[in-house]
């Protein structure tokens, strides 16, 4: 991940820069350690993805056992353009835009000579992810304006351009990546920067069977697994340690009374891991955990009471026949 390296350039059609300097090398490395010297132990899920993380995730989208990909998809096929946003002199800011294939789907309805009255703003912590996905938009939309900017949204919002209507989209229900309190704060911040007019689109993963819930995070292929014990081959590039993901577990489990997907990687053996940025080791005793992801979950009453504390009004949900999945319109009154 590209802390320290500052960065511009033309890519494909479009352009990428690089926000993460701004952020430093040293405040990274300082909350990694700080999550390995909590108990329990804690890594950040925005360190999944590297470019094999990236790719892991875009593999997992396709599993049968992963429902969400395909069903936020479902629904967006769905939906009418019109009862998203006028395409008319639009700034789109995608954050975590992933792959593009979902917002690829609206920007499919709108109609031939207005891509052009368009701009498209992916914000992604993953420079591998937003090159290829950049690339591809071009082909698919060469009319299109993109201009990529690789940040971390939840400290780098203030960065985030779009001086014309705004329709801010935050799929995948990555929402539930976050805190809940985290999550009203972010939508609450976003909100500060609507206006009448401007949209939000964000997906959420709905409460369901637990079976079906545990199924998505621990498929038969391991995909998940290997998704989970990479995040240690990110901490190793960022803070020079030395971890071996194959030393860990893979463990993701529902957690019924905080309503989310936990997962965790489980110590096989003790291990003593040494990095140049700490003077002591870390110990991680056999068995332990280190907790390195949540996916919370959600219902009607969690879309609306994440509007009303951002001073946003739901718009509409839109939801799969099975109430699998939401997509939740959000906009802004005064
Ligand atoms: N929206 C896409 C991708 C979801 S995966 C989809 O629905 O398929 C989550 C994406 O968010 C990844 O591409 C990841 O790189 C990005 N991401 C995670 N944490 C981030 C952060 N703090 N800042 C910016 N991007 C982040
Ligand atoms: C990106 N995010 C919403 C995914 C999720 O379901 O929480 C990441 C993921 N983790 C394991 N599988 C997929």
């Amino acid at each position: 991940m590209d802390y320290s390296e500052n960065y511009f350039f033309e890519c494909g059609s479009g352009t990428i820069v690089n926000c993460l300097p701004e952020i430093g090398r040293q405040t990274v490395v300082a909350e990694i350690l700080a999550g390995l010297r909590a108990l329990p132990k804690r890594i950040s899920s925005k360190f999944f993805y590297d470019r094999p993380g990236s790719e892991l995730f875009q593999k997992i989208t396709r599993l049968d056992e992963y429902y969400p990909s395909r069903t936020e998809k479902a629904i967006f096929e769905q939906l009418p353009l019109e009862a998203v946003t006028d395409c008319r002199d639009l700034d789109i800011i995608e954050l975590g835009s992933g792959d593009h294939s979902k917002i690829s789907l609206l920007l499919k309805k709108v109609p031939p000579g207005r891509l052009s009255g368009i701009r498209y703003f992916p914000v992604d912590i993953s420079r591998p992810a937003l090159e290829s996905s950049i690339r591809e938009l071009g082909r698919a939309f060469p009319e299109l304006e993109v201009q990529g900017i690789v940040a971390d949204y939840f400290h780098q919002m203030h960065l985030v351009p779009g001086d014309r209507r705004k329709l801010f989209c935050f799929l995948g229900s990555t929402i539930g990546n976050l805190e809940r309190d985290e999550a009203n704060a972010f939508v609450r911040d976003i909100g500060g920067t609507m206006e009448p007019g401007d949209a939000f689109l964000t997906g959420f993963d709905r409460v369901k069977d637990t079976a079906v819930l545990e199924r998505a995070y621990n498929d038969a292929g391991g995909l998940t697994a290997r998704f989970n014990r990479n995040v240690l081959n990110v901490v190793n590039g960022l803070i020079e340690s030395d971890f071996n993901p194959l030393d860990f577990e893979h463990r993701a489990f529902y957690n019924r009374a905080r309503r989310r997907i936990e997962m965790h990687l489980e110590a096989t053996r003790d291990i003593r891991v040494r990095t140049p940025f700490a003077r002591e080791e870390i110990l991680v005793g056999k068995g332990e955990r280190i907790h390195t992801e949540n996916s919370h979950k959600f219902d009607d009453a969690d879309i609306q009471t994440i509007a009303e504390k951002a001073g946003l009004a739901v718009r509409n949900i839109f939801s799969d026949q099975k109430e699998l999945f939401s997509l939740a319109l959000y906009g802004k009154d005064r």
